[in-house]
């Protein structure tokens, strides 16, 4: 792994228990993949995620010591190192040791890169089965209580408490209404409903992390000829929905097949959600050429010398 500019190995990547952000979560970061391709490993959507934490850093005053061309190269060294053809990236920047009160202060801002193996979030079958969600009693916090755009470490305590209770119940993951009752999102996803080919999501304004992979779906979306509406997802929605299903890094395009024991249409993988899923994987992969800008190969590709 990389910490503040050097690559050390995994197990000498300590940290000291007085850091900031080990008591009060004041760290941002993201979650990427890089995928095997045709050309290569290459991080998918590199660019937006950096925007992503650049902004998060922002939101919370913490100046990243590096540009963000810097962190990119450095991602790519980790997965060179580690000779990953895929990986799941973990960038943290967080406030280290000096003070305790709430205030950082001079609390130095470290930065670590994270790669790592990950298969299937939600499960192997989840991608073709979907999987089984619940209604959280925990609501998703709203945007005056925290930046809810942000990717900051201590949010997830909101998502932790709701997917812990879900899969408590026997379910794979947590929905979180929003203040207004209204659906927010997944401990780690955003969610999209789809009634007569025509796709719902909700913005910031129904308190979600804007996902990257939701811009990506939406693109696919449109692309694929269908109308991509946003605006706020109510449950009973979601349960007369033709089909649903989440987005994100971690969990890519999953179907929902059922909410509260209750079936989303048949229960199974929707032909949208279906089709969606392929056009997504041949992206990722770097088969379809109209989304080969979504990619960011980790090895520089050699010059073809035209004699
Ligand atoms: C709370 C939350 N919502 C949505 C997402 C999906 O975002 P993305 O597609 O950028 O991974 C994530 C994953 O990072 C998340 O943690």
């Amino acid at each position: 792994m990389w910490r503040n500019g050097d690559i050390i190995p995994w197990r000498e990547a300590n940290t000291h228990v007085s850091a900031h952000a080990l008591h009060y979560g004041s760290g941002v970061f993201e979650g990427m993949r890089c995928y095997e391709t045709v050309d290569g490993p290459a991080v998918f959507c590199l660019e937006a995620h950096l925007e992503r934490l650049y902004n998060s850093a922002s939101v919370y005053g913490i100046q990243i010591p590096y540009a963000r061309a810097e962190i990119a190269d450095a991602i790519c060294e980790v997965i060179q190192t580690n000779e990953f053809s895929s990986c799941y990236v973990r960038p943290l920047c967080y406030y280290g040791s000096s003070t305790l009160g709430v205030h950082p202060a001079k609390c130095p801002v470290e930065v670590v890169i994270l790669t790592w193996p990950w298969a299937t979030y939600l499960g192997a079958e989840s991608l073709e089965r979907g999987v089984r969600v619940t209604v959280s009693p925990w609501l998703k916090f709203q945007s005056q209580m925290m930046p809810t755009t942000a990717k900051a470490c201590g949010q997830y305590v909101n998502s932790i408490l709701a997917v812990r209770d879900a899969v408590s119940r026997g379910f794979d993951e947590a929905l979180l209404l929003n203040t207004e009752g209204h659906i927010a999102e997944g401990s780690g996803e955003n969610l999209f409903i789809v009634h007569d080919r025509q796709l719902v999501t909700n913005d910031e304004g129904h308190s979600i992390l804007l996902g990257i992979t939701r811009d990506v779906v939406m693109r696919i979306a449109r692309d694929l000829g269908c109308r991509v509406e946003t605006g706020a997802l109510r449950l009973d929605d979601l349960l007369n929905a033709d089909e649903a299903f989440f987005t994100g890094t971690a969990a890519e395009v999953t179907p929902i097949c059922e909410v509260d024991g209750v079936q989303i249409k048949t229960g199974r993988r929707g032909p949208l959600t279906e089709r969606i899923q392929e056009i997504f994987f041949a992206a990722t992969s770097g088969r379809d050429e109209r989304y080969k800008d979504w990619l960011h190969l980790v090895a520089p590709q050699p010059v073809e010398v035209v004699c």
